[in-house]
């Protein structure tokens, strides 16, 4: 039987994931989030934000429907509360409640923290560690961040789309895409724990809209399980792309692009026409991948046909591989659906 890495694997609980960017979440909640195909309530309890399964363990009511107050979330139900941690502090009904809380009205809290301006959360104790962006707050770049998009695809389909390097010809006619630049010649690929990376050069369309054609290096990192760094050189300019996905349930993704650019310290003014260009590279993509039928990944060998153009996503499907091995010799505990 085939085994696929979609948006709701075992495994992603073991991973960081972004849930939106802070901006995105005023006062103290709680504020409903879907991943992984679950629900979840964000709120800010006494010592920071908490995510916790979004149903309260005794009536199964959505935590979402209920109130913060002094740093514990109370249940719209009957009124239990929560700590940050998820857990069961007071139970109103019960006259002696300390003593009498049962194990089993304890919830258990995600870990959340914030980085790249977004939340990011490991449902469980992660297997794999926060992408790290060595530029990140590097005063050679200027930052946009591109409206974010929900796809109607998989986020490791997307990781693989944006390591693809044989694609850009054929998808991107409109944008990047050189049509005489076919061949995938070799390129470097390396892997460090669960993170690799590769190095490519080609020929590329200036990103000035021209068509003019010059040559420029890529260099890709892929974090477990999907979130990518690109950087671009090009002779007069370096740019970093982060692309980090929110895996929101078996058939959806939202996925946050970052964009850094020496041009952009230089020059913020570009803003706009770098956020409109990126915007249509990134249509074209999705206009393709959302009509894959498939929305995950393959694991299983012989699924899919690869050639030695496809090393760097193929390397994906090992550390995906790798990352379904290592959640099941270590087996998760604790949440609700
Ligand atoms: S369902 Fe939440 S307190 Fe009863
Ligand atoms: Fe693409």
């Amino acid at each position: 039987m085939t085994e696929w890495f979609d948006n709701e694997h075992p495994s992603l609980r073991r991973c960081w994931h972004p849930i939106g960017e802070v901006s995105e979440f005023d006062g103290v909640g709680p504020h409903l989030v879907r991943l992984v195909g679950a629900y979840f309530a964000l709120w800010k309890a006494s010592d920071g934000w908490s995510l916790l399964p979004d149903q309260c363990p005794h009536r199964l009511a959505p935590l979402t429907q209920g109130t913060v107050t002094d740093g514990v979330l109370r249940c719209a139900y009957h009124g239990w509360c929560f700590s940050g941690e998820g857990t069961c502090v007071e139970i109103p009904a019960l006259e002696n409640a300390t003593s009498s809380i049962p194990p089993t009205a304890h919830l258990s809290g995600a870990q959340v923290e914030e980085h790249y301006g977004l939340l990011w959360v490991a449902l469980e104790d992660p297997i794999a560690p926060l992408p790290a962006i060595s530029d990140w707050g590097s005063d050679a770049f200027g930052l946009v961040r591109l409206p974010y998009q929900t796809w109607n695809a998989g986020a490791a389909q997307m990781t693989d789309n944006f390591l693809d390097v044989g694609h850009f010809p054929f998808t991107h006619t409109a944008t990047i895409g050189d049509a005489d630049d076919r061949v995938v010649h070799d390129y470097e690929l390396s892997r460090d724990g669960w993170t690799f990376s590769a190095h490519h050069e080609h020929s590329a369309k200036v990103l000035d809209g021209s068509g003019r054609l010059e040559k420029r290096t890529m260099d890709f990192v892929c974090f477990a399980p999907h979130h990518v760094s690109l950087r671009l050189g090009y002779e007069d300019d370096t740019i970093l792309l982060l692309f980090f996905h929110q895996p929101i349930d078996r058939e959806t993704t939202r996925v946050f692009v970052i964009q850094m650019a020496e041009s952009l310290a230089k020059d913020p003014g570009l803003g706009p026409d770098t956020i409109a260009f990126q915007m249509a590279v990134g249509k074209e993509d999705r206009d393709l991948l959302e009509t894959l039928r498939t929305k995950g990944v393959p694991l299983t060998p012989g699924v899919e046909a690869n050639t030695r153009a496809d090393r760097i996503t193929v390397e994906l499907r090992r550390v995906l591989s790798d990352l379904a091995s290592a959640a099941r010799t270590r087996p998760l505990t604790g949440l609700v659906e």
